[in-house]
């Protein structure tokens, strides 16, 4: 895995005000060129600051992503908001199946998987997020669980340019609880040998990032993991400080 650039997405969910630009333009001049050759970073902002925080971020990095998109290109559909209005305010990826779409949306795989597919539609990538619950790790599913999503969640079609995946297990979300190093070992290891066998050489170089808890503290031990290309951070990537910080372990 050495030959593949990682990535640091910030989340920032449904956090962040016009006022939050002040912080993301620290980012914006915070990070190095060295940094940049090195890492590539990404801030995925509510919608309503998608351009925004685009135009402060000109060439960047960091790039820009939307958290969300529906199937659709156009239409009917109160509230929601596609790929293609995303690419248009300036993003160039989005997050599809975040768990906590999964649990307050009712998103099925099938229904991300439709949503990757927008997401590609409109010339994004697709950051595709599958985990375990703790009551599936304490029974000893986790794997399996995980194997079934990326197999139900990621359309045939995916490649290493335009999906991401990010494993977060549902309990390490925003808890301060991380997996082990070797549980993540095992999972990334898992992931990857399911890609590859799926998806050949293209699955051989997907990104896989970890999500769940990541901080500067604990980045360079999670990111130097086997087959761990990354992270996806929720928390920590509000504050200019952290999110250098996590950057700063590559
Ligand atoms: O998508 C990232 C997220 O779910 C992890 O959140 O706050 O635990 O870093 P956090």
């Amino acid at each position: 895995s050495a030959a593949i650039k990682p990535l640091v997405a910030g989340n920032w969910k449904m956090n962040g005000l016009k006022a939050s630009q002040a912080e993301f333009y620290k980012m914006v001049v915070g990070i190095s060129d060295e940094v940049a050759d090195t890492v590539d970073a990404m801030i995925c902002a509510p919608s309503t600051l998608t351009a925004l925080l685009a135009e402060k971020a000109g060439k960047g990095p960091p790039a820009i992503g939307g958290q969300d998109c529906h199937t659709a290109a156009s239409g009917a559909h109160t509230g929601d908001i596609s790929a293609e209005m995303l690419a248009d305010a300036g993003a160039s990826a989005v997050i599809v199946g975040h768990s906590e779409r999964r649990t307050d949306h009712g998103e099925s795989d099938a229904i991300v998987n439709a949503k990757a597919q927008a997401a590609w539609r409109a010339g994004l990538i697709a950051i595709i997020c599958v985990g375990e619950t703790e009551a599936e790790r304490k029974a000893g599913n986790a794997v399996s669980i995980v194997e079934g999503q990326l197999n139900a969640s990621i359309p045939d079609g995916a490649t290493a340019e335009n999906t991401v995946v990010a494993y977060e297990p549902v309990w390490a979300i925003g808890t301060g609880l991380t997996p082990t190093a070797a549980d993540v070992a095992e999972m990334h290891k898992a992931m990857r040998v399911n890609l590859e066998g799926r998806l050949g050489s293209e699955g051989q170089a997907m990104r896989l990032l970890y999500g769940g808890s990541v901080k500067p503290a604990n980045a360079r031990e999670l990111m130097s993991v086997d087959n761990v290309n990354g992270a996806l951070v929720g928390g920590a990537s509000l504050k200019a400080d952290d999110l250098l910080g996590i950057l700063a372990a590559y």
